[in-house]
């Protein structure tokens, strides 16, 4: 392993969606938390709907499993009938965030601008974002266009001091591999982790860079995950569809922990 990947800890993170209900939230974690119990080199989370967070929260007090939120808002409270405030996420005792994901973007008119107000809002909040990018790189993959990528990575991170940008992750998520069953190669994947390292790098400085964590998402299973987070730029995985089952997201997890050894 490359010492630069040695700083970063593989991060494997469930995205449920709106996809379970509250006594399958319970069986979930009643089975996945034993085993994480043993894992201490791979950090896991779950990302589910607002309404089981509290419960999740209380389920895994003593389990190094965090739990996501899928979403917040960027004022820390007031008159915003349906929102999540960043400050009661906090008070729960949520830890992350994901902030920006393509199906906000695509179905709730996020854009660049407010995904940047909900990353500020959340660091201030004492809460970390995983933010997504969803650009397609397929293009600087393949050596061509990588302005709109590199954007969207200044965009997101503007007004974030240096101090702050250690509590971030960023999970490339190209629009055409979220839940299409074609993931993108570990070669592509790679490449436009590697263009947001070197962005993060322009933007503050090449050691910073080397610690802020990178994960790819879109389509990843348990048979292409391996060689995706083998990749020396990728320090874990966002899994919607094939993190729905207890024994799946184990077997990510085992999987992250075979990248590090
Ligand atoms: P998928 O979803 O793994 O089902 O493609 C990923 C995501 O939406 O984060």
């Amino acid at each position: 392993m490359s010492q630069h990947k040695i700083q970063r800890k593989p991060f494997v993170v469930a995205n449920w969606k709106m996809n379970k209900l509250a006594h399958q939230v319970h069986e979930f974690l009643d089975e996945v938390m034993p085993p994480l119990a043993q894992v201490d080199q791979v950090e896991a989370g779950i990302a589910a709907q607002d309404i089981f967070l509290a419960d999740m929260v209380r389920q895994t007090a003593d389990s190094p499993l965090q739990v996501v939120a899928e979403n917040v808002h960027w004022e820390d409270y007031g008159a915003y009938t349906g929102e999540t405030s960043p400050r009661a996420l906090a008070d729960i005792g949520v830890r992350y965030v994901l902030v920006g994901h393509f199906e906000r973007r695509k179905f709730f008119n996020e854009t660049d601008a407010t995904v940047n107000l909900k990353v500020n809002a959340a660091l201030r909040n004492g809460l970390k974002p995983i933010i997504d990018i969803d650009e397609d790189m397929r293009a600087y993959a393949q050596f061509m266009d990588a302005e709109p990528a590199v954007a969207q990575v200044a965009a997101a991170l503007a007004g974030v001091a240096v101090d702050q940008v250690r509590n971030v992750t960023i999970a490339y998520e190209p629009t055409w591999a979220i839940g299409s069953g074609e993931a993108a190669s570990a070669d592509q994947a790679q490449k436009a982790a590697h263009l947001i390292r070197q962005t993060l790098a322009h933007l503050y400085s090449p050691v910073i860079a080397e610690k802020i964590r990178i994960l790819y998402g879109g389509s990843v299973t348990v048979d292409n995950a391996r060689s995706i987070m083998g990749q020396p730029d990728i320090d874990g995985v966002l899994v919607g569809k094939a993190a729905l089952h207890p024994k799946a997201f184990l077997d990510l997890v085992d999987i992250a922990q075979t990248t590090i050894e």
